[in-house]
């Protein structure tokens, strides 16, 4: 793709325009909360980060990402530095199951930071397309930091009372507790939306849970992996196979089987049998290497994209997924 605008939204955050060459534009359409996985080259290393689209398929010709700055970070550094109009960088499909697809009703979004950039999209695009009222908490440190904020307030008086967005700023009111997270949820019957921070991304979790809120109804993207602490001791509690396991996979016209290493993810397995197999984050995060698992079973140690109605229908994050039969049928669909 080539950079076609660069956007100052904030002291630390940009946004970026993408030109899609116009052979790659059905490649290239996407849902609202879906990411590009950017491939990053620098000093001979190559990163790989998934930055999410806040611009709205059904409103914007050429998709944006917002990428914020994270103390330290490589590639969200060096994207607001050095990534300028006219540069070319290399970007992969859109993916993600940060979806709208629910029952329908209320929308109701919490977005911390830079979470706010697939929640915008969502916001856009249900506006723009159906019926359904919208319900924002948006969190930020202090209100300079609140990418899109004067964008927001645009849409909601524009929204005819379909959209209410409640600014949180800890600067005035301190970090975001439960409670208040609680009454903004309280008696909403649709779709829940939540992306931002770990602690921001717990607070709201616990109180959707107190709020009696289904799991099924909720929709998470977290942006940063699990400690991989965490993920290694779960991981060592859990009843994979020692014993060498068969394992199969199809995508699409290709099929490869043989034998995995005791202990392996799927996707390590796919990829040791030559398969170029979907995979982004590898934290669990993204549901790029999402598949089926049409024989056998396994156990992912860590799930944060799928939720617990698409486990039961057998589907895996194939990057986090380790057998737990002598033999496993996967198939990318
Ligand atoms: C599905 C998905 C969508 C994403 N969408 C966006 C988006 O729209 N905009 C955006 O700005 N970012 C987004 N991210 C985060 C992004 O992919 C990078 O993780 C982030 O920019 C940091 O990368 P880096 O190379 O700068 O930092 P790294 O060099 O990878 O990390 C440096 C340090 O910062 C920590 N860290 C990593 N990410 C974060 C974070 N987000 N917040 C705080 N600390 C962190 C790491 O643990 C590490 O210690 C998304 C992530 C996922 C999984
Ligand atoms: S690659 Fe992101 S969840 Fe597996």
């Amino acid at each position: 793709m080539v950079v076609a605008e660069v956007i100052h939204e904030t002291a630390d955050a940009k946004s970026f325009v993408l030109d899609v060459p116009d052979a790659l534009s059905e490649d290239f359409s996407y849902r609202a909360g879906q990411f590009l996985t950017f491939r990053v080259e620098l000093d001979g290393v190559a990163h790989l980060r998934p930055y999410s689209m806040s611009s709205s398929p059904l409103l914007d010709q050429r998709p944006r990402v917002t990428v914020k700055r994270v103390p330290g970070g490589v590639v969200s550094n060096w994207m607001n530095d050095a990534l300028a109009p006219g540069d070319e960088i290399a970007v992969s499909v859109p993916a993600g199951t940060f979806v709208v697809g629910g029952p329908g009703g209320e929308i109701v979004a919490f977005a911390g930071g830079s979470g706010i950039t697939p929640v915008l999209s969502i916001v856009r695009t249900v506006l723009a397309g159906r019926d359904r009222p919208v319900r924002l908490l948006y969190a930020n440190r202090d209100p300079s930091s609140a990418i899109f904020r004067s964008e927001l307030e645009e849409l909601a008086r524009g929204s005819a009372g379909r959209l209410a967005v409640t600014f949180h700023d800890d600067s005035e009111r301190g970090i975001l507790t439960p409670e208040t997270a609680r009454e903004f949820a309280a008696a909403a019957t649709g779709e829940f939306f939540v992306c931002g921070p770990e602690p921001f991304m717990d607070c709201v979790l616990d109180a959707l849970a107190d709020a009696g809120v289904p799991e099924a109804r909720i929709r998470l993207e977290r942006f940063t992996p699990a400690p991989p602490a965490e993920a290694e001791a779960e991981a060592d509690a859990g009843p994979s196979v020692r014993a060498p396991v068969q394992v199969s996979f199809r995508l699409g016209h290709r099929r490869v089987s043989g034998e995995a290493r005791p202990g392996a993810t799927l996707l390590q397995s796919a990829r040791a049998l030559g398969l170029r197999a979907p995979a982004s984050c590898e934290s669990g995060s993204c549901a790029t290497c999402m598949a089926r698992i049409v024989e056998g079973s396994a156990r992912m140690r860590e799930n944060e994209a799928l939720t617990s109605d698409e486990v039961a229908e057998g589907w895996v994050l194939t990057c986090q997924a380790v057998p737990t039969s002598p033999s496993v049928r996967v198939v990318y669909e």
